[in-house]
C-alpha cells in the first residue's frame, strides 16, 4: 500500500486530495492518514494541506521493498524481497530464506553488512546507504559442474544495468568482478547447496560501490559516483538489476550456456590480454584466449601450453 500511495505523490507536481487517493485506493481517508504518518516515520518528507492534500518533498535515500517492488517489471525476480538496515551478510539471510522453502527470484537487500563475504575468504566493505548489497535465491535445473554459468549470467546482467543506469561502460574480469577503466566497482559470489548430481539451490550476492566516496575505497575500487561524478539511484540500480537478471536468466534457460558465454565474450576484457594468474598453488603467466561453460580460464603459457584456470585471481597486464 505504502508503494502505491508513493506512486501517487510522485506522479505529481502539486497536491493530490486524499479523498482523491483514498478513493482509487480503496481506503478510509482515516487508513490513508495512518499510512502518510508511517511514510514521515521512516523519512518521507509530505506535506499536508487543508483542501489541498498532500505533496511529497522528499523521499529518503533507502531500498525499502515497496520502493524497490513497485514499478518492477519483472514475474519472478525480486517478487520476494526482504529488507533489512543491518545484516553480518545477506549471503547467510538468503540461505536461511532458502531453507524456508522461498521461491525462486527470492532477493534479500540490506543497507549494511557487518560481515560482507567476497571471493576467497575476503571481507567486502559494505558501509550504510553507500552501497548496493543483495543476494537472490535461483532453483536452477543445473547439475553443479555448470553453476558458474549462473556467475557468468550475473556479470553480464550486471554489466548491462549498470551500463543502462550510468551510462558508463564497465567491463567483466574473469572470473566476476565488474570494473570500470581498471578499477573495480562490482564484485559477484555464487554459493550452493547441492548432491552430487542436482543443485538443491544457489545464493548469488552481488555487491556494487554506488555512491562511496574516493577516500573510503581501496586504490584499485572506484564507485559509480565517482565515475559519473555525481550521486546514483541505488534504487534505478537495483530496479535494473532485477530485471536484466531476470531477462539473461530467461534467455539462458531458453537457448543454453553457449549464446550466454558469448555476452560474457562481448563484455569481458581479460580475453586476449596478456594476464597473470595467482591460483591458491601456482601462478601462471600468458594470453588469456577463452572460457568455458565451466567457467574456467583458458591461458596459452609462453611455452605454449594451455592450461585451464578454475579459480584465482587474475592481474590484467598492461
Ligand atoms: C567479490 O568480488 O569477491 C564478491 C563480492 C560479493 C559481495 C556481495 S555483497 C552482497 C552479498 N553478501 C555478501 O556477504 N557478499 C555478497
Amino acid at each position: 500500500m505504502q508503494g502505491e500511495i508513493l506512486d501517487f505523490l510522485k506522479k505529481s507536481d502539486g497536491y493530490v486530495s486524499g479523498d482523491y487517493i483514498s478513493q482509487r485506493l480503496g481506503i478510509s481517508r482515516q487508513a490513508l492518514w495512518k499510512h502518510i504518518q508511517d511514510l514521515k516515520e521512516i523519512g518521507y518528507q509530505i506535506e499536508a494541506v487543508p483542501h489541498e492534500g498532500y505533496r511529497l518533498l522528499e523521499s529518503p535515500d533507502r531500498l525499502f521493498s515497496f520502493e524497490v517492488s513497485h514499478g518492477l517489471q519483472t514475474k519472478f525476480m525480486g517478487r520476494k524481497i526482504t529488507y533489512l538496515d543491518r545484516v553480518d551478510s545477506t549471503m547467510n539471510a538468503c540461505v536461511r530464506l532458502a531453507m524456508e522453502n522461498a521461491p525462486e527470484g527470492a532477493v534479500v537487500i540490506a543497507e549494511s553488512q557487518t560481515r560482507g563475504r567476497g571471493r576467497i575468504g575476503r571481507m567486502w566493505e559494505s558501509p550504510k546507504y553507500k552501497g548496493v548489497y543483495a543476494s537472490f535465491l535461483l532453483r536452477p535445473k543445473l547439475s553443479p559442474a555448470e553453476v558458474p554459468l549462473l556467475t557468468l549470467m550475473t556479470s553480464v546482467s550486471a554489466v548491462t544495468a549498470l551500463t543502462r543506469v550510468t551510462g558508463l561502460e564497465p567491463r567483466i574480469k574473469w572470473p566476476n568482478d565488474i570494473l570500470i577503466g581498471h578499477r573495480k566497482a562490482a564484485g559477484i559470489l555464487t554459493e550452493l547447496s547441492a548432491e552430487t548430481d542436482r543443485v538443491n539451490f544457489a545464493v548469488i550476492g552481488i555487491g556494487i560501490n554506488v555512491n562511496n566516496d574516493r577516500e573510503t575505497l581501496l586504490p584499485n575500487a572506484t564507485s559509480l559516483k565517482e565515475e559519473t561524478g555525481a550521486k546514483v539511484s541505488r534504487l534505478a540500480v537495483v530496479q535494473s538489476l532485477l530485471g536484466e537478471i531476470e531477462k539473461d536468466y530467461v534467455y539462458l534457460r531458453a537457448r543454453g550456456p553457449e549464446q550466454m558465454l558469448k555476452k560474457w565474450r562481448a563484455l569481458s576484457m581479460t580475453l586476449g590480454r596478456r594476464v597473470k594468474v595467482q591460483g591458491e598453488k601456482r601462478h601462471i603467466e600468458g594470453e588469456a584466449l577463452d572460457i568455458d561453460a565451466d567457467g574456467a580460464l583458458l591461458v596459452r603459457t609462453d611455452s605454449g601450453i594451455r592450461e585451464k584456470v578454475y579459480a584465482g585471481d587474475v592481474i590484467h597486464c598492461r
